[in-house]
């Protein structure tokens, strides 16, 4: 049993995260597993709220709970046993009845797209994204509790992509925010935190994005090709749910990686584009010009693309803890 929860810990930690802070740490018990948001790696310029913290714990929850299903184990989970403000997100437990487990193998077969998914910022190619995935992926964000849009009208790619203008503009003529970013981008192949170069387009003046994906060129050394080609016609879905606080953000962010692992399992790449919700302005006006009811959370790119290369992640004991009798 602790095995597989100290295998679930090295495979939640490859989640997606923002900035890839990596803001989470684990408490293993004999049979429990406890996933803590780690504020001290909150982006408290882009994030004042918690909310792409509270989505990237969701993440990594989501590969834990993946990981137990494909070594045959349906925990009950129980999310912010303390309340919303706690450390604590989540308990998995091992010890007492298992959950009903009609979603185990579902989740099981994700199991080896957890290594595969990565964020991938190329150029997509023009392959449409046939409608059967779209439905799959709009299945796998309810069976999380969330919902996925499909952003299809004319005017309303239109309002994505001038919302999302507007939010990059507003968020880069922020000194503080280009500090963050500064902070939490690197060059140095030692660091085990933060997006690297190998993994960021470069910027230079001459992508044609309408869509732009978030400038993390800050040395001018992104490896990736400047021309990503993130337009409005490509394939855009849009991540919302019903309500706009903690507990929602995590169930958002369980459904953010189980769509993230479909898309790979269907072969195709994705990448966030979180800036139109970072800002209140255009996460406002983007519930006015789509008339959602939902709150939105992610923007997501889907195409084809070449693999790109990995990111890093850190130790398992800088973020492990274990205690056999807590
Ligand atoms: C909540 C959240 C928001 C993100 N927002 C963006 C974004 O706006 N632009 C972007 O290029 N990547 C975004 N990412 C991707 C992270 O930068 C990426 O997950 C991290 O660098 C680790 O890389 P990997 O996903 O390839 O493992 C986001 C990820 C999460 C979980």
């Amino acid at each position: 049993m602790v095995a597989a929860l100290r295998r679930a810990v090295v495979r939640a930690v490859r989640a997606p995260s923002v900035h890839n802070t990596q803001p989470w740490r684990f408490v293993l018990g004999a049979s429990t597993l406890r996933v803590e948001q780690d504020r001290s790696r909150q982006l408290r310029v882009l994030d004042p709220a918690g909310r792409q913290l509270a989505l990237s714990c969701g993440c990594a929850l989501f590969n834990a709970r993946v990981s137990l299903a494909a070594d045959g184990f349906s925990p009950v989970v129980r999310c912010f046993p303390s309340g919303q403000q706690g450390p604590v997100v989540a308990v998995l437990d091992l010890g007492g009845e298992p959950a009903p487990d009609a979603d185990r193998a579902d989740l099981a077969a994700l199991e080896p797209y957890l290594e595969r998914r990565q964020t991938n910022r190329r150029r997509f190619d023009d392959t449409p994204v046939p409608a059967g995935v779209t439905a799959r992926l709009v299945a796998a964000a309810r069976a999380e509790g969330a919902d996925l849009m499909q952003v299809l009208a004319e005017e309303h790619r239109q309002a994505v992509a001038v919302l999302s203008q507007r939010a990059d503009a507003l968020q880069n003529a922020n000194p503080a925010y280009r500090a963050e970013i500064r902070a939490w981008t690197s060059t140095d192949p030692g660091r085990s935190d933060g997006v690297p170069a190998l993994a960021v387009p470069h910027v230079d003046g001459t992508a044609q994005d309408d869509i732009p994906i978030r400038d993390f060129d800050t040395a001018g050394k992104g490896w990736l090709p400047a021309d990503t080609r993130s337009s409005r016609s490509q394939c855009l879905l849009l991540l919302g749910t019903d309500a706009d606080q903690p507990r929602a953000w995590l169930s958002a962010g369980q459904a953010l990686e189980r769509i993230l692992l479909e898309i790979t399992r269907a072969g195709y790449a994705a990448s966030p584009l979180t800036q139109v919700v970072e800002v209140a302005s255009t996460r406002i006006a983007l519930r006015t010009e789509l008339s959602l009811t939902m709150q939105p959370h992610v923007l997501l790119r889907v195409g084809r693309a070449g693999v790109t290369p990995g990111t890093p992640r850190r130790l398992l004991d800088d973020v492990l803890e274990e205690k056999p009798n807590p």
